[in-house]
């Protein structure tokens, strides 16, 4: 094998550097004796559609996208697939022929997350209350309404941002928006809470809510992972409840991708 017949693959985004992306896929390249790379990629806004131009004429296989450039790609893609189209971010590119084609692995991320760490919960008919409206908020929903749950209820800082969920959605009939004010007390009924604001990440304040009405038996989910356990799961878990951590939605989504480009979903 010579550097040239190398599979390369990526992360765009900005900031990158903390990225645990590089250590999965370049873990998994080495697991499968496949000769591949998989690099993170700084790139500012401004320099997206040159640094694309770039990965294409190096013979890049494909590459994800992270922070703040789910949206922005959107453009660069000759194919959106339904699934990318339905969530409104791509998050894993697909180079063919030199063409973009993305589409969406947080949704798988998120489902497996909680399928494989939530022992014996069932989305079926489930109540679930989703904290932020950004753009992991949209993977979450669009998760949880494929999975069959009977009503997500959202809550915002922005509501219209909230709101606009709902409205694009595939199914807005199962969806409530409720005013960010009234976020500890939507919490009776609730099934599943999971936080996708960015809120309780490093360097973020934490999440403030109380948990008095959330039934013992809910689980909660934070897609935060840095830390591990938030400020929300630490009460969470002190309230009873049983957690599941955001660093599996991440390993998950990386499975699907490198399935995607390699044609192997690992263990
Ligand atoms: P991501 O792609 O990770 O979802 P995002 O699109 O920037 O990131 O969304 C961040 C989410 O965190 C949003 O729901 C945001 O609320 P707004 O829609 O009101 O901006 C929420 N968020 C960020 N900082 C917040 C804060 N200080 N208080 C409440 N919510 C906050």
């Amino acid at each position: 094998m010579t550097a040239e017949d190398m599979i390369k693959t990526g992360l765009l985004g900005h900031p990158v550097a903390h990225s645990k992306s590089p250590d999965l896929h370049n873990g998994w390249f080495k697991q499968y004796e496949i000769n591949g790379v998989y690099r993170a990629i700084d790139c500012l806004p401004d320099k997206l559609d040159q640094t694309v131009k770039r990965l294409i004429d190096e013979g890049y296989r494909g590459f994800n996208i992270t922070i703040p450039h789910k949206q922005a790609i959107m453009v660069h893609c000759a194919e959106i697939d339904d699934l990318a189209k339905a969530v409104g971010a791509v998050n894993t590119v697909t180079i063919k022929d030199g063409r973009l084609c993305g589409t969406n692995t947080d949704v798988f991320g998120f489902v497996e997350n909680i399928r494989q760490n939530a022992a014996g919960f069932d989305f079926k008919d489930k109540t679930v209350v989703v904290l932020g409206a950004g753009g992991a908020a949209r993977a979450v929903v669009h998760g949880l309404l494929s999975e069959n749950v009977a009503h997500v209820i959202i809550t915002n800082r922005t509501r219209e941002n909230a709101e606009d969920i709902k409205e694009t959605c595939a199914d807005p009939a199962r969806v409530t928006v409720s005013p960010w004010d009234d976020r500890a007390s939507v919490l009776s009924g609730c099934d599943l809470l999971v936080n996708t604001t960015s809120l309780g990440m490093d360097s973020m304040p934490p999440l403030g809510i109380a948990l008095d009405h959330l039934p013992k038996t809910a689980v909660v989910n934070d897609i935060v992972y840095k830390p591990l356990m938030s400020n929300l799961l630490v009460q969470a878990k002190n309230h009873g409840n049983p957690i599941v951590t955001g660093i599996g939605m991440l390993h998950h989504q990386a499975r699907k991708a490198f399935e995607i480009w390699i044609g192997i979903l690992p263990e």
